[in-house]
């Protein structure tokens, strides 16, 4: 259901402030880039920020990257005015407006009915700028999936997770790695699963928050390999030492994508008249069925947007 949205496997993060990290981040291959206006711009800096962000993105060079910009949350005086002059000034090139510590569904309401205000008084196309929301507290992971349906704007669900180990008082302050005290298991996979089936469940994506530690690249493959498993689209990056990382831990192995879509072929015969119209069929010493179909598809669909092409083909059985 998601693999209609564009990829997101490597998200970069750019201070709205800095001019120089805006002209880098044009260079770089990422599948995302947001603009930030938040936590990476400091209150003095915001006015000069929105000016700042506005040209950038009417300046273009951003290739085929999905361009977003973080707005303040609904909580501080600021979000009405970064979306207003973002939009106005910028909305014929912006794809998307990530609105942080999303709480209730309503905040997720509150940001749709103005942007779409601003694309009838702009003359943009209604509905076309997208929706990320960021899931940083317990209220927010309470009310996930009311708020992933909030909208038909909402395309992402992110983990923010530096703001969520504040909010609930974990016990460390190294961002993406377990707190200091907890052996028995994964302390952010239930927070991680359920942003993940409320993205499942309705159709949008599901990406991973920052890893700060920007020097360490194992530690963040290390990391963004967990999320990967379960199933997230992609993760934030801070730095351009992270990017190549992202991409490559959120596509499928080249080992895999031949697989799949070799099961995909080959499923397609075996039930075909020509194949013996069988449910079940053996592909080397594999059983595969519907749902093994399904689950190719998946990998086969995230391989095609990254940009793999198959290197072993499936060819059937003589007659
Ligand atoms: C990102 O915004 C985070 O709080 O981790
Ligand atoms: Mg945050």
């Amino acid at each position: 259901m998601t693999s209609q949205l564009r990829p997101r496997r490597s998200c970069l993060a750019v201070p709205g402030s800095s001019q120089k990290f805006i002209d880098k981040a044009r260079t770089l291959n990422a599948d995302q880039v947001f603009l930030d206006l938040e936590d990476a711009c400091a209150p003095l800096a915001k006015p000069g920020a929105r000016k700042t962000i506005v040209q950038a993105l009417n300046e273009g060079g951003w290739g085929d990257k999905i361009r977003v910009v973080r707005v303040n949350d609904w909580t501080t005086e600021w979000t009405y005015r970064d979306v207003t002059e973002v939009v106005e000034g910028a909305g014929a090139n912006l794809d998307a407006i990530m609105l942080p510590k999303v709480q209730t569904a309503d905040q997720i309401v509150a940001l749709d009915l103005l942007l779409t205000q601003i694309e009838k008084t702009m003359g943009y196309e209604v509905g076309r700028i997208a929706i990320e929301a960021q899931i940083e507290n317990a209220k927010g992971l309470l009310n996930v999936e009311a708020i992933a349906t909030a909208s038909p704007r909402v395309e992402t669900i992110i983990f923010g997770p530096a703001d969520f180990m504040a909010s609930i008082n974990m016990k460390s302050l190294v961002v993406g790695e377990q707190p200091p005290g907890y052996d028995v298991g994964d302390a952010y996979h239930h927070i991680l699963m359920s942003i993940l089936m409320a993205a499942r469940a309705h159709g949008k994506q599901a990406i991973d928050g920052p890893y700060l530690q920007i020097r360490d690249v194992d530690g963040f493959r290390r990391v963004a390999a967990r999320s990967a498993a379960l199933g997230f689209d992609g993760k934030w990056v801070l730095h351009p030492g992270q990017i190549d990382a992202a991409n490559e831990v959120f596509s499928p192995t080249q080992e895999d994508y031949d697989h799949a879509e070799n099961i995909l072929d080959a499923y397609a015969w075996f039930t075909s008249e020509k194949g013996g119209k069988r449910g079940a069929a053996m592909l080397g010493d594999e059983m595969i069925d519907e749902a093994s179909r399904k689950m190719a598809l998946v990998i086969s669909a995230k391989g095609r947007a990254a940009g793999l092409q198959r290197k072993q083909i499936w060819t059937p059985p003589e007659d």
